[in-house]
């Protein structure tokens, strides 16, 4: 929570092309400088009054005043001595701890470049030929700028080397291990994009090709299509009576088609819910490609290929195979978690959704980075619809509404509203807006 200056403190100190550690270098190297000159203004200024006392050994009165003189002298060259050999120390110590962090940062340096060197020279197996690097042939590396091609591998993934070696201990050639849910959260853990694998997903005992398109929008597929393993329900019914069940689950009615799925987005209420209709007709036809975030089961990019819009549903299996049903109904399905670079080139799309998806749960930098990835994604006149984005009324006006007006889009609508349940003691709030990106 924050201004923008809060956030690239660091970036800026890198920027003037100035580490940390060198400029605090220049102010000690300042700081002993100034001392030496001290000390010798100090002593040379002293030394030179004491050069001459004017004594005159018949005025034995004078002499003693002379004596008086040169004790009181001598007494000041004492302090000023020790109060020199005090800022000598204290330089000496600032030294010291100078020279301890320059060691440190010049030991972190190496050691995150031999690190890295030494993770992949210690892999071995599937794991080594995944992650490579695997030398081009020659003549080959004028679009890579390199010899060697380096298979994408999310960082946090060397956090989690040995459930890595896990995830690559398989037969080549033959089936891979069912481990969705162990795979899915190593993703999750950061360790996204996964390595690649030489392995056959087991494929389910029935399968039953999925209906003709249109019908296969809206309809309920066949649960031999897939396989359970992974699911503490083992049917599209048991999914669907878990809707009229208690307890929570993500997105829980998404997979009744024929219930509260069969209604979204059909009419706006002139609050927080806005109707596909009236936000397409706001672009006059111009919609015609987008990506929906955390899409549930599918129904708004259903909703929206109805109208001849194609849209691209990022979701994950949260115990339900969300993936499966929506590339069941004929939609495009893409396992991508709210944390990774979005897979779309710059100014591309026409529209992004998001529902409850992307809410307060994130943590603020990394909504952040993940609103501009929007912005950078959307075609200029590009719509950002956030709907029912969650957040406590505290928060709405001073963390998200400066965060929002941060990014640069333009508010075309915006609606603010008291989640209506728990919410009115918790105050607990919704916000539906629909953002543009600006033309220029
Ligand atoms: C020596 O100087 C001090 C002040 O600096 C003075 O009080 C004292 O009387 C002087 N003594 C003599 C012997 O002049
Ligand atoms: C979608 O496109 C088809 C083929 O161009 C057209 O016949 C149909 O009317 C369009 N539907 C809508 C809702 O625009
Ligand atoms: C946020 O600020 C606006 C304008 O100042 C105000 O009307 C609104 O009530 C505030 N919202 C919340 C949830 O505090």
């Amino acid at each position: 929570m924050g201004s923008r200056d809060e956030y690239y403190p660091r970036k800026m100190n890198h920027a003037h092309g100035q580490s940390p550690a060198r400029s605090k270098l220049k102010i000690l190297l300042l700081l002993v400088s100034t001392n030496l000159l001290t000390f010798y203004l100090y002593s040379s200024s002293s030394s030179l009054k004491w050069m001459a006392p004017a004594v005159h050994l018949w005025d034995s009165s004078a002499l003693l005043r002379e004596l008086n003189a040169t004790q009181r002298k001598l007494a000041e060259s004492q302090a000023q001595v020790a109060l020199l050999n005090d800022r000598l120390a204290t330089t000496n110590s600032l030294l010291e701890t100078l020279a301890t962090d320059l060691g440190q940062a010049r030991r972190d340096e190496a050691g995150a470049e031999q690190g890295l060197e030494a993770w992949t020279q210690e892999l071995t197996g599937e794991l080594k030929l995944a992650v490579g690097p695997h030398k081009l042939p020659l003549g080959y590396n004028s679009n890579l700028g390199t010899g060697e091609l380096y298979p994408t591998l999310g960082t946090a993934c060397r956090r989690y080397q040995e459930e890595l070696t896990q995830y690559m201990t398989y037969e080549v050639g033959g089936e891979c291990p069912s481990d969705e849910v162990f795979s899915q959260r190593l993703m999750l853990k950061g360790c996204e994009p996964l390595p690649r694998r030489r392995c056959h997903p087991k494929s389910p005992a029935g399968y039953v090709e999925p209906r003709p398109f249109p019908e296969s929008l809206w309809a309920t597929p066949a649960d031999t299509s897939i396989t359970w393993d992974a699911y503490s329900c083992k049917s599209y019914g048991c999914l669907v009576d878990r809707a009229k069940a208690k307890g929570s689950y993500d997105c829980k009615d998404c997979f009744d088609l024929g219930g509260r799925e069969k209604h979204r987005w059909l009419r706006g209420n002139g609050r927080l819910d806005y109707g596909i209709d009236e936000v397409l007709a706001m672009k006059r036809g111009s919609v015609r490609i987008g990506l929906d975030i955390g899409g549930g089961s599918g129904t708004f990019a259903a909703r929206m290929r109805e109208r001849n819009v194609t849209i691209v549903t990022t979701s994950m299996n949260f115990d339900g195979p969300f993936n499966s049903f929506i590339a069941a109904r004929g939609l495009v399905a893409m396992h991508l978690s709210v944390a990774h670079r979005m897979p779309f080139f710059d100014s591309t799309l026409d529209i992004v959704h998001s529902m409850h998806v992307l809410s307060s749960w994130v943590p603020d930098v990394v909504l952040e980075f993940a609103l501009f990835d929007i912005y950078r994604v959307l075609r200029p006149g590009g719509l950002f619809w956030l709907d029912h984005f969650f957040c406590l009324g505290d928060q709405l006006n001073a963390t998200y509404v400066p965060m929002f007006q941060r990014i640069g889009f333009r508010k075309l609508r915006w609606h603010a509203g008291r989640k209506l349940d728990r919410g009115l003691e918790k105050n607990e709030w919704y916000l539906s807006a629909l953002l543009e990106k600006p033309m220029t």
